[in-house]
Parts: structure tokens; sequence; C-alpha cells
């Protein structure tokens, strides 16, 4: 199957999210708050013209080291269920790690559910704070890729 992955508007995030993320939040919460800012880059991977899978960066500060410069947030990643496991999501952060490298950015962090702690891992990241809640998700960690080392 091939797949090609893109920049995307806001607006096509929101299905996604709600199905595989939030289906306990209305599809009107899936708005989010950085989604429209100029710089934020939303991608989704394409199966012909289906829409599979998406992930959202945007500049901001990393909680446990605010002053590192050219930080930005991976937010908003997921793949639809009958597609996971299949390399899409590799891809995805493949794309915005070279997307991210044009634009000079240093390092990328998440708030990763512990669920997903091992994808983020198979693609470098590593773990940098203990377990916390994430209402009304669950347990996440914070995760970081050095993306000069890359
Ligand atoms: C997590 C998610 C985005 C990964 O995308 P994916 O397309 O399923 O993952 P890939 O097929 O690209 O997997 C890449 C690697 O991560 C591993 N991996 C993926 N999901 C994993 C999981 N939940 N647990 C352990 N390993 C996982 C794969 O085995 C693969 O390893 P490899 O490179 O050694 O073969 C996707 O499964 C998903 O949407 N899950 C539900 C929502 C979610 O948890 N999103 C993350 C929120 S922080």
């Amino acid at each position: 199957m091939a797949i090609s992955v893109r920049p995307i508007k806001a607006e096509l995030t929101r299905s996604l999210r709600q199905q595989i993320l939030r289906p306990m939040q209305t599809l009107e919460e899936m708005k989010w708050p950085r989604d429209d800012d100029q710089t934020t880059l939303h991608l989704g991977a394409w199966a012909d013209d289906r829409l599979v899978g998406i992930v959202t960066l945007y500049p901001q500060p990393m909680p446990m080291d605010p002053q590192r410069p050219q930080t930005w947030q991976l937010r908003g990643m997921a793949v639809d269920s009958q597609f996971q496991g299949q390399g899409i999501g590799k891809l995805l952060v493949k794309e915005a790690i070279s997307q991210l490298q044009y634009r000079g950015v240093q390092t990328l962090w998440c708030d990763a559910r512990v669920s997903a702690c091992e994808f983020y891992k198979s693609m470098k990241f590593v773990v940098i704070s203990k377990p916390y809640e994430k209402p009304p998700v669950g347990p996440h960690v914070l995760m970081k890729l050095d993306l000069g080392t890359l």
C-alpha cells in the first residue's frame, strides 16, 4: 500500500483525533488552541484519498527545560485503527523530523501516552519524566528527541 505524507489543514485532523485519541469528547472539542497558528504544522498520511494518520507540531517550550531554544511539541499523533502497526506512524514522525530540521528546530518533545512509549522509543525519543496522569486520557510520560543527534 502506497502511503503519502503531506501537510494538511487543521480541520482535517478532527475526525481522527476524536476516533483514535479522545472518543469521550465531542468533535468541537477537537479544535485545539494552537491549531490555527501560522507556524503550526499538521501532517497527514494518505492511503489513496483516505486520511489514515495525523500529527500536529508547533513551537512550545519544554516543561522541564523552558529556556532551551528551538523547541517544538508534537501532539495529536494518531493512526486509524485499521492501519496501525504498518509503519504509518513512523512515516509521519520521519516527515515531521525532516520538516523541523529544515526549520532549524533542535528539540522535539511530547506528552506520550505510556501505551505509546515504545513507539516513540523506536523513533529514538527518550523518556525524561516519571509517569503522570493527564485527565481524561490516563498515564503519560514526557519524552524528547534531540534532532541534532540524528
Ligand atoms: C501509537 C501510534 C501512533 C503508532 O503508529 P503505528 O502506525 O501504529 O506505528 P508503526 O507501525 O509506525 O510502528 C513503528 C514502531 O513502533 C512500534 N510500535 C507501534 N505502536 C506500538 C505500541 N503501542 N507499543 C509498542 N510498540 C509499538 C512498532 O512495533 C514499530 O517498531 P519497529 O520499527 O521496531 O518495527 C498508533 O498505533 C496509534 O494511533 N495508537 C493509538 C493512539 C495513540 O496512542 N497515539 C499516541 C498518543 S501519545
